[in-house]
């Protein structure tokens, strides 16, 4: 069996801009982390995994990097960095960076340099096309809204990028690119960094031959992603990347990998396959998916379809790969209010079902800042609220171009997926701002910080924050059963309830949890294993065959012969 440190771990994820600042400019940084270190480590995390932190123009909050070997001068300095990387390590807890090289930003020095002529030698680190007929090569369209092409006239040509028009696609295919980015990689792995996220790491090989996307009109505002994930080449440049890097140090990586299939992620994360430890699927995270208007949906996934996909991931992996378990993380919505509840009387109730379901799968989990505290979506009153510019580029289209949603319509959409639902700064006080700033944060807070905050959660031995706390314990006490057990889904047609065991040698976990706001009644008591100890749940008591609304209990026990 394939045992090691980063699938016993448990990873926190932390989103720097909103986390804390600690210098009252509103925009959380590298020093207000440290001051946190701390929490993260009573919550029992190992890990924390850091959305980027490097120099960039931030037109989509750091994802569009304009060098990757310095910090972002509002988040603090290398000397910062190295002292935060000491804290974390002086508590054993370990940093996990994330790594955005399928673009750069158009700010960075390769690009300001290949957009100047054709014959410039960094002009083929990024890919450029001809016009044909006068425009665009192909009919792609970007993640964020728009054509994938933007046109350089000092160039005459146009360059692809899937995201934004200011994050340019790195051209892979000329090996210079790949050196640097492993030059790169390299030099973080000497500063004692302990593993990578990487961002959109199945989009780095483009197709062979760019035709056009004979599917791109299904919805207003579809992309080409689809399109190009999972090229000719991605597993010789993972490959390449982990003998040159990766193997060379002991570290974790997840590759976010958007389409991806458990066949697919058997090539990627595979244990024979030497590329990575694990990929984020998003099968889960699109269930609510509109038909018509894709992520700007009103719909919320159904439990079947839940339970099949997160099934089919976790036998498809079991003894072959690794899952990566998440909920949501900074591109979702917060999990309470997606695939819970978050009415008063339910919230606490279901972010601890949630967590509880998720943190008994077999995999490594991903707790998202503020998930331990059942935080919320935010309802903003207006789109002049709203920073994420993927929201705003979909309000543009949709509401103002195209005319295809009212915009109140839209709004609502919003209030339910908005990336900034994920953003609103950190709660950790009731005072004003949350504690999180002393001046005017770069995004507002959430007005229900003066209930919802970790200072009330910290003084509260029945919070989520300490039902997390008690999962992690879990884990570490268990992890035959819990880490590396394997996994049987009960009774797939319950709309209602999501039954599921573990096994390991002769034992046996039963994991039950209500996702309705009912009172239920399911056969229990037969199904637990013997001698049956309730190991966890988030009512006081056990009431046998009922189940209360957005109850969750699991058993520990002997497998019945
Ligand atoms: C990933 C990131 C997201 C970013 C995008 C482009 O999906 O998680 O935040 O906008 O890649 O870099
Ligand atoms: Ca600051």
């Amino acid at each position: 069996m394939h045992k090691s440190w980063w699938q016993e771990a448990v990873v926190y994820q932390v989103y720097p801009r909103s986390f804390q600042d600690s210098n009252g400019d509103g925009i959380g940084d590298l020093p207000g982390i440290i001051q946190h270190l701390d929490y993260i480590k009573q919550l029992g995390a190992d890990v924390i995994w850091l959305n980027p932190i490097y120099k960039s123009p931030n037109a989509d909050n750091g994802y569009d990097i304009a060098d990757y070997q310095q910090i972002m001068p509002e988040f603090g300095t290398m000397v910062d960095f190295k002292r935060l990387l000491k804290e974390a390590h002086a508590r054993d807890l370990k940093i996990m960076m994330d790594l955005v090289v399928n673009h750069t930003s158009d700010e960075h020095p390769w690009f300001q340099a290949a957009k100047q002529s054709r014959t410039d030698p960094h002009h083929d680190w990024y890919i450029w096309r001809d016009p044909v007929d006068g425009h665009a090569p192909t009919n792609w369209r970007a993640d964020f809204g728009g054509s994938a092409w933007t046109y350089v006239p000092e160039v005459g040509q146009y360059y692809l990028h899937l995201f934004a028009v200011k994050q340019p696609d790195l051209n892979w295919q000329n090996p210079a690119v790949r050196d640097a980015v492993f030059n790169m990689m390299t030099w973080w792995c000497q500063q004692g960094i302990d593993g990578f996220r990487m961002d959109v790491i199945n989009l780095i090989s483009k197709p062979d031959v760019f035709e056009d996307d004979p599917h791109l009109f299904e919805q207003p505002n579809g992309n080409s992603l689809g399109l190009i994930a999972n090229g000719p080449h991605v597993h010789d440049y993972l490959r390449a990347m982990n003998q040159k890097v990766l193997s060379k140090y002991d570290l974790m990586t997840v590759g976010e990998a958007p389409g991806v299939t458990p066949a697919l992620a058997l090539k990627y994360t595979g244990f024979d396959r030497h590329e990575l430890e694990m990929v984020f699927q998003f099968k889960h995270v699109g269930l609510d998916n509109d038909p018509q208007f894709g992520k700007w949906s009103l719909h919320r996934p159904k439990l079947t379809d839940l339970k099949r996909v997160l099934s089919d991931w976790q036998t498809a992996l079991h003894g072959k790969a690794w899952n990566s378990l998440y909920w949501d993380n900074h591109d979702q919505a917060r999990a309470v209010s997606r695939f819970g509840d978050d009415r008063p009387a339910f919230r606490v109730r279901s972010a601890k079902m949630l967590a509880a379901t998720l943190h008994f799968l077999e995999g490594t989990p991903y707790i998202y800042q503020g998930e331990e505290l059942g935080m919320t979506n935010v309802a903003f009153p207006s789109i002049h609220d709203y920073r994420d510019l993927d929201t705003l580029n979909a309000w543009h289209e949709l509401v103002e171009q195209q005319h295809a949603l009212a915009p109140d319509d839209m709004l609502k959409r919003i209030h339910l997926r908005s990336r900034d639902n994920a953003r609103t700064p950190m709660q950790w006080t009731a005072e004003k701002q949350a504690g999180f700033t002393r001046g005017t944060p770069w995004l507002a807070v959430n007005p229900n910080h003066t209930t919802i905050n970790a200072a009330a959660a910290l003084a509260d031995p029945d919070s989520v924050f300490f039902f997390y706390q008690k999962l992690n314990r879990l884990r570490k006490q268990y992890p035959s059963l819990i880490v590396y057990g394997d996994y049987t889904l009960l009774d797939p047609d319950d709309a209602e309830v999501y039954m599921y065991q573990r096994h390991a040698a002769d034992q046996e976990l039963l994991v039950v949890s209500n996702f309705t706001d009912q009172t239920l009644t399911r056969n229990i008591t037969d199904r637990q294993p013997q001698a049956a100890q309730l190991l966890i749940s988030n009512y006081a008591d056990d009431v046998g065959d009922t189940l209360r609304p957005y109850e969750v209990r699991a058993y520990l026990g002997k497998q019945r012969s």
